[in-house]
């Protein structure tokens, strides 16, 4: 007995020094765990006669609590030293400078096409968008356009296999074609994108961006093209009057066809859009040919409609004074921050960069 008594006064010792929670543990399974001291001690039991039994076990009872106190007061007391050490670390000082946060900034072509997609939702237009890549049938032959048709060389298509059957396209308008494909009319869409031709100078760029629009229904004519074209010029200028023309023009895919210029002046070195007696051709547009409506399985007997096709980086560059289209597409930071656009939700730490 004296002898574990000796043990036990030993492993409280060193339990008192120790500060390891797995040692600790260690310390706990040398004790009782299946081949313990303590748990061995136990098993000796069987072996003495009843009178030593009992004391014995009385005793060894006494020593095991003791010892699992102290094992479980341990653990709790390392733990605890634990955290407050961790939380002593991780203090917060509350009087440090925030940090910057550096937002991006809107591209003016995403700015320009949420305008336009907001204004012609308002007069009941939906969102459609095609592919990239579409097909030579989509581009040019739904539309109108034979295989012989100087518009087939005038836009300079990048076609992507030596069979020219796919191609980046050249305008938005077979999303015209894809829309009247999948549904039945009406129709009354318009379709954002980017679009691509082999051309680049101060105002063309290789890629460049268009929307089209498209309203097919019973009895839509021209005054209705008219007065949506005029409505549109004139929310997304925002001005209350707008000079604006229909030129007599020729697109395969409309009859009649027109190219709208819209009355612009330049007053102290500024584009003032709506007055003056310069004109600016700014889009496209006509009545749905009825063999692109036969094309697409709708009746031009019962339904027709007009079209239309804006380019947005030209828009954008009017709205918003700036001068050279290829400059959209350089990624250049410095430009992007100087003529992007704060996102709705800035944060109150934003620093931001000055526009
Ligand atoms: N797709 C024409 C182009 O890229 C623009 C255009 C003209 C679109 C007339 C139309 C339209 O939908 O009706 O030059």
């Amino acid at each position: 007995m004296s002898d574990i008594i000796k043990i036990k006064d030993d492993y409280i010792d060193k339990l008192n020094t120790e500060n390891n929670v797995d040692k600790v543990n260690n310390i706990k399974s040398e004790l009782f765990g299946k081949n313990g001291i303590i748990s061995n001690e136990f098993k000796k039991l069987g072996s003495i006669s009843v009178e030593e039994r009992k004391k014995l076990a009385s005793d060894l009872n006494n020593i095991k609590d003791e010892l699992q106190n102290k094992i479980s007061i341990k653990i709790q007391e390392i733990e605890t030293k634990e955290i407050n050490l961790k939380l002593e670390k991780e203090k917060i000082d509350v009087t440090l400078p925030e940090r910057d946060i550096e937002i991006g900034k809107i591209h003016p072509v995403s700015q320009v096409i949420d305008e336009i997609s907001s204004i012609f939702s308002e007069i009941g237009f939906s969102v459609e968008e095609g592919p990239d890549i579409e097909s030579e049938y989509n581009n040019f032959t739904a539309l109108n356009t034979p295989d012989n048709h100087p518009a087939r060389d005038m836009h300079d298509t990048f076609y992507l296999d030596n069979n020219k059957e796919l191609l980046l396209r050249t305008h938005t308008s077979p999303v015209q074609v894809r829309t009247m494909l999948k549904g039945k009319p009406p129709f009354k869409i318009i379709a954002p994108g980017r679009t691509y031709r082999s051309d680049s100078d101060q105002t063309h760029a290789p890629m460049f961006h268009q929307v089209e629009g498209l309203h097919i229904d019973k009895n839509i004519h021209m005054g209705h093209l008219k007065g949506c074209l005029n409505y549109f010029i004139k929310e997304f200028f925002e001005v209350d009057k707008i000079k604006m023309r229909f030129r007599p023009s020729h697109f395969p895919f409309t009859e009649p066809s027109a190219e709208v210029d819209i009355g612009y002046e330049i007053k102290n070195g500024k584009i003032v859009i709506g007055e003056g007696d310069k004109w600016l051709e700014i889009l496209g547009c006509g009545m749905v040919h009825p063999n692109v409506l036969k094309n697409v399985k709708v009746n031009p007997s019962k339904y027709q409609g007009y079209a239309f096709g804006i380019g947005i980086d030209r828009l954008g560059m009017l709205k918003y004074g700036i001068n050279d289209l290829r400059a959209f597409f350089e990624t250049d930071y410095r430009w992007l921050s100087h003529f992007g656009f704060d996102p709705l939700d800035v944060p109150s730490n934003y620093r931001g960069l000055s526009r």
